[in-house]
């Protein structure tokens, strides 16, 4: 991220409260529309960097105001088609000539794979992160054009019947019942997430922005459904 937007000098929007992100650029504005996860996981206001209650869809962010946007997974986080398109346009919008955004994307694998490839993975040790059976999952499950949305509960519901009473996945992870409590948050959830392929996140950031590139986000597990969407140059 840093190579990719040249950080050192940068007046930088970040969209959500990633603390990874959080002391990039010479001064930075967060933007969360959920005042809880500014409160949970916001490193703290200070002289160059704030977090602010807002919407990405209508960012309380001046025109051509920042050299660079960085977001994790935010592409995914909007619900719909439309609210995609509009988030781009925001971005477009706010960054100042020359200036790029950097985005981690959570997106599908050309070929989808099937769930007993996640469930024999997992039941053989070889998932070192609870996260990534739930990034897996998202992932393979079924979305349908142009949204590719999908309520959180569904992930949830293909883990539990992958997994049933957990006790198997338990002993081949080492995991205690505990680590599982933040895929439990989703149970009812009407929270919905998109699913959708690079190909697909390409085509509509083109609509908005002249340069788009993938880059590879590194060697760690999953890193081939998270490469970074690199954009510059809004187009007019
Ligand atoms: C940035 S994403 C992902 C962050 C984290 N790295 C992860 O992978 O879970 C999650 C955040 O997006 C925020 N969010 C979703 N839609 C939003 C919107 N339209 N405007 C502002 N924030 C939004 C949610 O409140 C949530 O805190």
């Amino acid at each position: 991220m840093k190579r990719e937007l040249r950080t050192e000098d940068a007046e930088m929007a970040l969209f959500g409260v990633t603390p990874e992100f959080a002391r990039l650029g010479k001064s930075l504005t967060a933007i969360d529309s959920n005042p809880n996860m500014i409160g949970a996981l916001w490193i703290g206001d200070e002289a160059t960097r704030r977090a602010v209650v807002g919407n990405w869809l209508d960012l309380p962010l001046a025109d051509r105001s920042v050299d660079a946007i960085i977001g994790d997974g935010c592409l995914s986080a909007v619900i719909s088609e439309t609210q995609r398109l509009r988030c781009l346009e925001e971005m477009a919008r706010i960054l100042k000539p020359g200036g790029r955004a950097a985005i981690r994307l959570f997106a599908r694998p050309s070929k989808t794979e099937p769930l007993g490839a996640i469930k024999a993975d997992a039941l053989a040790g070889k998932v070192k992160a609870l996260a990534e059976i739930v990034l897996r999952t998202a992932l393979s499950l079924p979305v349908a054009a142009p949204d590719y949305g999908l309520k959180m509960s569904a992930v949830l519901d293909g883990i539990n019947e992958m997994f049933g009473d957990r006790a198997e996945l338990m002993a081949a992870g080492g995991w205690q019942p505990g680590a599982f409590a933040f895929i439990d948050l989703y149970k009812g959830s009407d929270t919905i997430c998109c699913w959708l392929n690079e190909d697909i996140h390409v085509a509509e950031a083109s609509r908005y922005f002249n340069d788009v590139r993938l880059v590879a986000s590194g060697g760690y597990p999953v890193a081939e459904r998270c490469s970074i969407l690199v954009v510059s140059s809004p187009r007019s």
